[in-house]
């Protein structure tokens, strides 16, 4: 139950379609022609001031809500609801010039300043008095607002910093996490290379590392950070939620986004949402947008919010292509697919100067006679026709392990075997097949409760904390199927070595040792053979393993660990265990993966659809979507139902042109 979230839906009605709107870019006659514009693109919810501070407040304790009275009484005219954003993003000029100790110091020791956005050091605690205090001066102002729908608490949460103010701030942070210093001194092992500490006031942040810093160091200052940043969010959100209380607060999370414990988040949150710029100048960019949709839906188990997207290009790359006709479209319904009860955008009207003039935008540079304007408002006049479809749930029996700590102890910490590891992309390897084969996948943290799955994925999970490897134990015994690949369960949460043997959370699981980590060299693959007499090619990382309990799956034919195991599977209590040390081509993975799963008796989405169709439920609604740009695809449905996007009725299968998408709700 989600009052704050069904409240709404019910007020919108359906999907919010509409995006950032930034009126204080633009004079007074193009706001009344935005709403004009707006209500004919079905627009029903905009995110407005989210870099208005400086508009708002121009100097410090002086407000000018006038404009913003006016827009929002504009807004409420045409029906349009707000998301009324904080805009603490980008605080004003008059903050950093007259509080230089607001702005960041970065790793590098240099400072961070103004002229760019995310020039605050989230541990200051003058920058986090006048955030709060523009937060709650517009909530006492707005609150009560006819259009106000939501709030939207700062963007992207972001900055690091490593200043005067985060150094105070980290030394509590790990006072509240150690109690004392031996404690502190135990777990960041600082017997090596004699880093003892004897005083609290000797703590400081990980420098930049000239050689490399202490690991546990690291680890603990990224942990610490994410919950800076969580911080401000909590001040903010609890300053506004004072004069009122039955609308969602929440921000807005962004792909892949490593310095932010988002699992943490979206606990005090009252919806996951999320950012997205896939790039359309990559074929399968599709696959990684799908993973971070449904770590959203999978973050608090609900549906979420799609918070922006372009409708077009973005401008930050090197190169800046168009999403080609029907892309957009697409994309929008891919996250509708995968729990998303929004399509929005950043950001209503493009902009006519400033950092971001060539990105795109709903309402383009060339105005409604533009491709991309007409695409969004097709799309906006489209989307009431499953408006019955938002808020339904996803259910899924796979669950594919994407936490934090794990991805910190891999890529922030330095002194691996590699140093070369990309957790995301990992990740993404290994749901890839899930998602061309029509399964239903939902992420779990450390934390995550295992019991509703069959199929657990661990990829690659270096560190892992030992409530999670009882966890998986217990799920295996029940009868779980469990496929964990390399390099999992190798250390501690303070980032020690689990001795006697790797991988020592995991050892009795899958039921071998491995006595030594062997990186491949440049260019050097391996074959595997497996006992069916087929093979499979592998490279960048070997293992030797020692099954104990375990029987071999999968060994190299050839180099220094011929006839070694790199595949082994162990039976588990009831269950089962598939360990892959090393990393297969992603058609071996794919199989790998797939055999598994089908052994474990879950059941696709469709049976039989092309690997570019995407298929994905939410309750009694089948989502279809085809992304290939030239093939056709027919997919069978299981059972009759309507398509709401044509209105048609199914029975038996479904055919999809180039980049179509159908909706079908199954009677
Ligand atoms: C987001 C950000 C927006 C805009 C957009 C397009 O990350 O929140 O303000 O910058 O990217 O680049």
């Amino acid at each position: 139950m989600n009052a704050r979230m069904d409240g709404l839906r019910r007020r919108l009605g359906g999907f919010a379609f509409g995006g950032d709107y930034n009126p204080e870019q633009w004079d007074r006659p193009v706001w009344k022609e935005d709403v004009e514009l707006m209500r004919r693109a079905g627009v029903n919810l905009v995110t407005v001031g989210v870099f208005a501070w400086a508009s708002l407040e121009p100097e410090p304790g002086r407000y000018t809500f006038g404009w913003l009275d006016e827009v929002m009484d504009l807004l409420h005219g045409g029906g349009i609801s707000v998301d009324l954003a904080t805009p603490t993003m980008a605080p004003p000029v008059w903050l950093s010039h007259g509080h230089p100790e607001v702005l960041p110091v970065m790793a590098d020791g240099e400072t961070f300043g103004f002229g760019n956005r995310l020039h605050y050091d989230p541990t200051s605690p003058r920058y986090r008095e006048h955030a709060v205090g523009i937060a709650g001066k517009l909530a006492e102002r707005y609150s009560h607002h006819p259009a106000l729908a939501m709030w939207h608490i700062s963007n992207e949460y972001g900055p690091t910093a490593y200043g005067p103010c985060a150094a105070e701030a980290f030394r509590t942070w790990l006072r509240r996490r150690y109690g004392d210093l031996e404690a502190l001194n135990e777990a960041w092992y600082t017997r090596f290379w004699g880093q003892r500490y004897t005083d609290w006031a000797q703590v400081a942040p990980p420098e930049v590392p000239r050689t490399w810093s202490n690991p546990a160091r690291r680890l603990d200052f990224k942990r610490f950070t994410s919950d800076a940043l969580l911080e401000c969010f909590v001040a903010e959100r609890d300053a506004v939620r004072r004069y009122r209380d039955d609308l969602p607060i929440l921000t807005n999370f962004m792909r892949f986004y490593r310095h932010a414990d988002y699992w943490r988040w979206a606990r005090e949150e009252d919806a996951a949402a999320l950012d997205i710029y896939p790039d359309p100048g990559r074929a399968d960019a599709h696959v990684a947008a799908a993973l971070n949709f449904d770590l959203m839906r999978s973050l608090r188990g609900e549906p979420w919010l799609l918070m922006e997207q372009a409708a077009s290009g973005v401008s930050q790359w090197r190169v800046n292509n168009v999403k080609r006709p029907g892309r957009m479209r697409l994309g929008s319904y891919q996250a509708i697919a995968h729990g998303a009860d929004s399509v929005l955008y950043f950001q209503w009207r493009a902009s006519r100067g400033g950092h971001e003039r060539f990105h795109s935008a709903m309402l383009p540079h060339s105005g409604t006679g533009a491709r991309s304007w007409q695409e969004v408002e097709a799309l906006g006049n489209e989307l009431p026709r499953i408006a019955a479809a938002a808020g339904a749930p996803s259910t899924a029996e796979v669950a594919l392990l994407f936490d934090w700590d794990a991805w910190w102890g891999l890529e922030d910490t330095y002194g691996l075997p590699r140093n070369d590891f990309d957790y995301a992309r990992i990740a993404t390897d290994h749901y890839r097949p899930l998602l061309e084969a029509h399964y239903a996948v939902d992420l779990v943290s450390f934390a995550g409760d295992l019991s509703r799955y069959r199929v657990l994925v661990i990829p690659n999970a270096y560190l892992v904390h030992d409530g999670f490897a009882t966890a998986v134990e217990a799920f295996a015994a029940a009868g779980g199927t469990v496929v964990i690949s390399l390099f999992s369960g190798v250390v501690d949460r303070d980032n020690q070595v689990r001795q006697p043997a790797y991988p020592g959370a995991f050892r009795r699981l899958i039921g071998a040792y491995i006595d030594e980590y062997w990186p491949a060299r440049e260019e050097e693959t391996f074959e595997v053979e497996f006992a069916d007499g087929t093979t499979a090619t592998a490279d960048w990382w070997q293992e030797s393993l020692h099954p104990e309990t375990a029987r071999v799956l999968g060994e190299y034919t050839g180099g220094d660990l011929a006839g070694r195991p790199a595949l082994i599977r162990n039976d588990f209590g009831s269950g089962c265990v598939v360990y892959i040390g090393t990393r297969l081509s992603p058609e071996a993975l794919r199989d790998t993966v797939l055999s598994a799963v089908r052994a474990a008796g879950v059941a696709p989405v469709v049976e039989g659809a092309p690997p570019y169709v995407e298929a994905t439920r939410r309750d009694r609604y089948l989502f279809l979507l085809n992304h290939s740009d030239t093939r056709t695809a027919s997919v069978a449905v299981p059972g009759p139902g309507v398509e709401l996007l044509g209105g048609s009725t199914v029975d038996g299968t479904v055919t999809l042109a180039p980049l179509a998408v159908a909706v079908v709700e199954l009677s």
